[in-house]
């Protein structure tokens, strides 16, 4: 039987002091300017920002919950992101047992610890963690990967997905009812539900089922409520009442590949835990993401078109992605897609994710491009947040040095600067 579609969910971890870097490939792919339109919440409970990509995955939840219990109770001002993190919406029992890894501490010779247990839990699919910090204090990976018992079609055009605004080629898979024979096209319609399809509004959400019975796959076309949670318990509603419908023959599904490698810091979290342990700390989630079908290489297995025209079930448009064990009410990854950045373009194979670590809005990036970028200010701003300005103004560091500092607080600390921005600092910093 071939294997066929694949998707897989990632790896998240909390660090103190010095962030863990997963993969040294990885750390490579990371440029913190490639997905400036995504962002990375630790809690359900984030509002859904227009035009943007909204990503959570749970395992941060577990990273907290094991950090928590080895800090102080409570510090006044506790950022909001902590206090949703103590609500525990979600928990151990949420995520697959056998995918999710965390561990918090505040003690020291983790890194062994994590290497050893991470080795023993996944085997050949760990990924490499030679680069643990000696200073690590909580870390959480999560390792998915689902495939389908049918590989699904490479549709051979593109999906246009348009948001307001540029319309994105993107690669897309799903079904096909003019391509492959029919006894594969059935196969691959077991793998579908469509639930609460509206024709007047395109609306509708889709379950796919992959080889795991205890994870359930949603992908709802549906307009967003104002937060991640708020539209998955709107679309929780809709299948709760909702019939779950067989694909007909004649239905077209399309869904565009999706590829995320991101490395994100939290620098609220990491100030407030930096302040309860007392020393400088990093909170840092990474997520590593694909969904599509295998392999493009499809061989067609001879071709009996469908007769009659069904439905068009496309993902053209935003719309949300769940992975959920079917015994939980919340899911352990949504993904809100607003923003085609992180879809593959339609023409190029299908990829490991590559991008990296959300960084914020960049309409502020771009005006500030635009009104000529102040070195000094953004020093005085942006380098603050988690070591006192002394920390910058004592380093007497050359231009190139400068460089490297600045790269680091980005890509592993969490410093939220533009690559014109970092430049801007080195220029500043290296002219005084
Ligand atoms: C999100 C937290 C964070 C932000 C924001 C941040 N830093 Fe840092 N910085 C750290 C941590 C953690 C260390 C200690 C570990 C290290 O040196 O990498 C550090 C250390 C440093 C050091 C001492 C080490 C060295 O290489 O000289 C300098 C200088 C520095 N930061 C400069 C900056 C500048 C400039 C900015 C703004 C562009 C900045 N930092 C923003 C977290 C941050």
């Amino acid at each position: 039987m071939r294997i066929a579609g694949f998707l897989s969910c990632l790896a998240l971890c909390l660090t103190i002091a010095v962030p863990c870097r997963i993969s040294a490939q990885l750390s490579k792919a990371v440029n913190p300017t490639d997905t400036p339109y995504s962002i990375v919440t630790p809690v359900l409970d984030a509002k859904i920002p227009p035009e943007r990509n909204l990503l959570y995955c749970a395992a941060f939840q577990l990273a907290w919950d094991e950090l928590r219990q080895n800090l102080k109770p409570s510090l006044p001002d506790a950022p909001t992101a902590i206090l949703a993190l103590d609500k525990r919406l979600v928990g151990k029992p949420d995520l697959p047992e056998d995918a999710c890894f965390a561990l918090g501490s505040l003690g020291g010779g983790l890194p062994d610890k994590i290497r050893a247990e991470v080795r023993k839990k996944f085997g050949a699919a760990a990924p490499p963690l030679d680069d643990l910090a000696t200073t690590l204090a909580a870390y959480a990976l999560l390792v998915r990967n689902l495939q389908f018992q049918q590989e699904f079609t490479l549709h051979e055009k593109p999906l246009i997905f348009s948001t307001n605004g540029t319309p994105f080629a993107a690669a897309a898979f799903g079904i096909d009812p003019d391509k492959g024979a029919e006894s594969v096209r059935a196969k691959m319609r077991a793998q579908v539900r469509v639930i609460d399809y509206n024709p007047k509004t395109s609306e509708f959400v889709v379950r796919l089922q992959s080889r795991s019975q205890d994870d359930e796959i949603i992908l709802a076309r549906v307009s967003p409520e104002t937060s991640l949670l708020q539209t998955i318990e709107a679309v929780s509603a809709r299948i709760a009442k909702g019939e779950a419908a067989a694909l007909a023959a004649g239905d077209i599904l399309a869904i565009p590949r999706i590829s995320l490698a991101v490395r994100h810091v939290f620098p609220e979290i990491s100030r407030y835990v930096g302040a309860m342990a007392g020393r400088p700390a990093s909170a840092v989630q990474q997520i590593h993401f694909t969904l599509g079908e295998k392999s493009s290489a499809l061989k067609s297995e001879g071709r009996t078109p469908s007769s009659t025209r069904g439905r068009e079930l496309m993902f053209d448009r935003p719309f949300l992605l769940w992975l959920r064990k079917t015994s939980s009410r919340y899911p352990y990854l949504a993904l809100w897609v607003g923003h085609p950045e992180i879809l593959q373009a339609a023409g190029t194979p299908p990829k490991a994710a590559s991008i990296a670590p959300a960084v914020s809005a960049p309409a502020s990036a771009s005006s500030a491009a635009k009104a000529g970028l102040d070195g000094r200010a953004l020093v005085e701003t942006r380098c603050a947040d988690c070591h006192p300005l002394s920390k910058v103004y004592g380093a007497k560091h050359t231009s190139a040095q400068w460089a490297a500092t600045v790269k680091r607080m980005v890509v592993s600390r969490g410093a939220k600067l533009t690559a014109a921005e970092q430049k801007a600092v080195v220029d500043y910093l290296s002219s005084r």
